[in-house]
């Protein structure tokens, strides 16, 4: 099988020989910035929301993209074009850019330009949406969002990593991290909800979040299918005590959360508004009304 195509600052590589310096800053501080995007069915799932994600991520650190937004946008199409990919991920990094061993990112000449695209199944398990995931409640707290705020998508995700590497040692999947206050923020890579007596329920940015496209989406769906949805602070308690919870996110897509430490979740899993969701978004996530037709 012919080597996956990675685009890097214009040009394309075979994935063995796709390589940066380890002078840039990205590699050296996490300085940049990313997104992660599915294709679904030849349609690049949500093209344009993505990439606006990344240059505010982007003007948020300072760092200034070598490219228009439209060009962006056409370097993604091109690689997924290139790979012949159906159904696919995409990662798209920017970074600082090749500098010195100092910290002062006015050293780094031009930020690089690079997209991955891979076939991935569903980051916690294929079969995560029938059976369901196993949660903690990390005793790392997401990071304050007046520090590396997760509403950035930066290329620094210790803070994750760390909630990550706690509920692999608990046996769990995965972890819901609190915010400096010690509400419920979200899970390690993806946003959650919880549906309590008919209502869903999503924490707000304020809890440090990064504001998924998926949980836009998701939002909107729901009240497309005349769910009732609020955006508002939830307690550890109201997690553990809900009827159903859910995480979303392009890499996961939508897992229904079958236990968060030790405590079981709602009656069955998916319940059945997770169940509601994860339908109509099943339908309707390639229609090119909702990205960019690659293929
Ligand atoms: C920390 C974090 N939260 C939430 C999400 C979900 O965002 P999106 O739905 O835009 O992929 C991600 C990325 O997938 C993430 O890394």
């Amino acid at each position: 099988m012919q080597e996956p195509l990675i685009y890097i600052d214009g040009e394309f590589y075979a994935k063995s020989s796709a390589k940066i310096s380890v002078f840039d800053h990205g590699f050296l501080y996490g300085d940049g910035v990313f997104e992660g995007i599915r294709v679904y069915g030849g349609v690049v799932f949500k093209l344009r929301e993505h990439v606006e994600r990344l240059y505010r991520s982007a003007k948020a650190i300072r760092l200034e993209i070598p490219m228009t937004v439209d060009e962006m946008v056409d370097a993604v199409i091109k690689t997924v074009r290139v790979n012949g990919f159906r159904d696919a991920y995409i990662r798209l990094v920017v970074t600082r850019g090749v500098g010195d061993l100092g910290l002062d990112p006015r050293k780094c000449g031009k930020p690089s330009v690079i997209v991955i695209v891979e076939q991935l199944e569903p980051i916690l398990g294929a079969q995560s949406r029938e059976t369901g995931v196993k949660l903690i409640i990390s005793s790392t707290r997401r990071d304050p969002v007046y520090a590396t705020s997760h509403e950035v998508k930066s290329l620094n995700y210790l803070n994750s990593i760390l909630a990550k590497l706690e509920a692999i040692a608990a046996g769990a999947d995965d972890a819901v991290m609190l915010d400096s206050r010690g509400f419920v923020s979200e899970a390690t890579g993806a946003n959650i909800f919880v549906v309590r007596s008919g209502v869903l329920v999503t924490p707000p940015v304020t809890a440090g979040i990064l504001p998924g496209i998926t949980r836009a989406f998701v939002m909107e769906l729901a009240r497309r299918l005349g769910i009732p949805v609020e955006e508002r602070d939830i307690t550890p308690t109201e997690l553990l005590t809900s009827d159903e919870v859910f995480l979303t996110g392009t890499g996961a897509e939508i897992v229904p959360v079958a236990m968060i430490s030790g405590v079981k979740i709602g009656k069955i899993v998916p319940g059945p508004i997770t169940s509601k969701i994860i339908g109509e978004f099943d339908r309707i996530k390639s229609d090119p009304s909702n990205g960019v037709k690659a293929l």
